[in-house]
């Protein structure tokens, strides 16, 4: 496919360590994709919106407590410039989405996912230390969102993730979408188990109704195959779906 003349998404990180990017993204299909045009990335480095000559962008919490929390300004500033801030092809992003990375935010989803590939731009902001000053979250209106119930160093691994979430979901537009169909969370169900040669190895078969060519068949058995594996795995997602197949035979 011949390059896009701009992004078809851009992803923006405010970070005081843009040397992480693009990291593991510059690698692979996301790596080709970047070089390609397809998708474009912008970093923010928020020391450069400090106020004083020691270039320093956060302090010791009110109340005491280990640590050191970034400054309500300097993040403010370095957000509200980059919102304002025009995409290549002239757009604004004003109402696009801008997400604080952090373990107290909603929880990430395969359809939250979906819908940030569907914006222009997405703009990350990672914070560092002990947090940041709630007082910038308010007033910027930034989305907290998570990546799971463990905690990272900072925002920038998490932002990394993300990205790669929604790349994937770009290559799958301009590659095979079909690729992306039958995955994990795109039915709400853990993906089947997959197989491939040698057919016998260390003693275990591939299953015989893989190789029966019989594609009625392989469909069900993989539908069985990801039921089972998310019932087992996945309470959460096994009751969501089950009552989502309730009522789709109730009606
Ligand atoms: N920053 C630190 N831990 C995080 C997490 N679990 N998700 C998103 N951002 C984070």
């Amino acid at each position: 496919m011949a390059a896009p003349s701009f992004p078809l998404w851009t992803a923006r990180v405010l970070t005081l360590f843009p040397d992480m990017f693009p990291g593991s993204l510059g690698q692979s299909l996301s790596g080709k994709a970047l070089k390609n045009g397809i998708w474009g990335l912008e970093t923010v480095d928020i020391r450069d919106f400090a106020r004083d000559k020691h270039r320093s962008v956060d302090d010791a919490p009110f109340g005491g407590g280990a640590g050191l929390v970034m400054r309500p300004d300097v993040l403010t500033d370095a957000i509200e410039a980059t919102v304002r801030r025009s995409l290549p092809d002239g757009t604004q992003v004003g109402d696009m989405p801008c997400l604080y990375l952090s373990p107290r935010g909603r929880l990430l989803t395969q359809a939250r996912v979906r819908e940030l590939a569907k914006a222009q731009c997405v703009t990350f902001v990672c914070g560092r230390y002990e947090g940041v000053d709630e007082r910038a979250l308010e007033s910027s209106g930034v989305e907290e969102v998570s990546i799971g119930d463990y905690v990272l160093s900072g925002g920038e691994p998490a932002a990394t993730v993300i990205i790669d979430s929604v790349v994937r979901l770009l290559l799958g537009v301009v590659g095979d979408p079909a690729t992306l169909d039958e995955e994990s969370f795109e039915e709400g169900l853990l993906e089947y188990p997959q197989y491939t040669r040698p057919r016998e190895w260390r003693d275990r078969e591939v299953p015989e109704v893989l190789l029966s060519g019989h594609h009625d068949r392989i469909k069900a058995w993989r539908r069985q195959q990801a039921e089972r594996i998310t019932e087992q795995r996945r309470p959460d997602l096994w009751s969501d779906y089950a009552s989502g197949k309730n009522k789709g035979s109730a009606d």
